[in-house]
């Protein structure tokens, strides 16, 4: 296990450092199979990826890309999808082809989640995870409580996150109830995780998940078991000012 915190000057160092993590995984690897966050964490470093491609810097088309989480009922065409975001925000800046994307499974059973897990696990696992963490400690839609055990499934939001995902769908009422996401136990099995926190709006949360107990109340915590995590903060994210 190998866990590294580094805390930089502020979110542009956090952005450049997290795209050169990635950069490292497609040069060892051109056909490696990513997860990407949404949410506004790691805009920042997919910019800085997109301009290194545009740059003639990197070439990332050759990635998979694995759907981290989604509003249920809510498919890729919609706009306010997930999917959708990461189309934008990840995939075709990186000109990486749209037939590249893996979609988690939609209005499926608990069978249905637990063969895309199976499948995940025989291509071979994730190969890098990028993350964010939610203002109650959630990494991807794993909302607490969730342990390191849990599967792929369709989840309930919990009030935290539906408040912080009010600013994408216009007003808390019209965002969707539920969600799926991919569960902490596929995450942890990633050859490598890296996790990205900014903000003082950030300090508390971090510090729990990182220095506090393993704890199904703060889902991200369960990285501190995982096989090797990169941490980036920027320093108001550490110190909380
Ligand atoms: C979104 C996701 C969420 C976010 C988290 C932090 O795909 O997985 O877990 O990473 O809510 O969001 P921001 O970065 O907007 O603070």
């Amino acid at each position: 296990m190998r866990l590294s915190i580094t805390i930089l000057k502020d979110y542009d160092s956090v952005s450049r450092e997290g795209a050169d993590v990635v950069a490292g995984v497609i040069a060892a690897n051109p056909a490696a199979r990513i997860v990407a966050a949404m949410g506004d964490t790691p805009q920042g470093l997919y910019g800085e990826l997109a301009r290194r491609s545009d740059a003639g810097e990197l070439d990332a088309s050759g990635l998979f890309v694995y759907q981290l989480d989604e509003y249920a009922g809510v498919g890729p065409e919609d706009p306010r999808s997930l999917a959708g975001w990461l189309v934008r925000s990840f995939m075709r800046p990186l000109r990486i082809p749209p037939e590249n994307l893996v979609l988690l499974p939609r209005d499926a059973d608990s069978a249905a989640y637990a063969t895309y897990d199976r499948s995940i696990a025989e291509a071979g696992g994730y190969d890098l995870v990028i993350l964010g963490i939610g203002p109650n400690g959630h990494i991807g839609f794993n909302e607490p409580p969730a342990d390191g055990s849990a599967p792929t499934r369709a989840v309930a939001l919990s009030p935290a996150s539906i408040a912080s995902s009010a600013r994408y769908w216009g007003s808390a009422d019209q965002v969707p109830r539920r969600a799926i996401t991919v569960g902490i136990a596929g995450l942890l099995k990633a050859r490598k995780m890296l996790l990205l926190a900014c903000g003082s709006h950030k300090n508390e949360i971090v510090r729990r998940a990182l220095l506090g107990p393993v704890t199904a109340e703060v889902p991200a915590s369960y990285l501190q078991e995982a096989d090797e995590v990169t941490v980036l903060l920027d320093r108001a994210a550490w110190n909380g000012s």
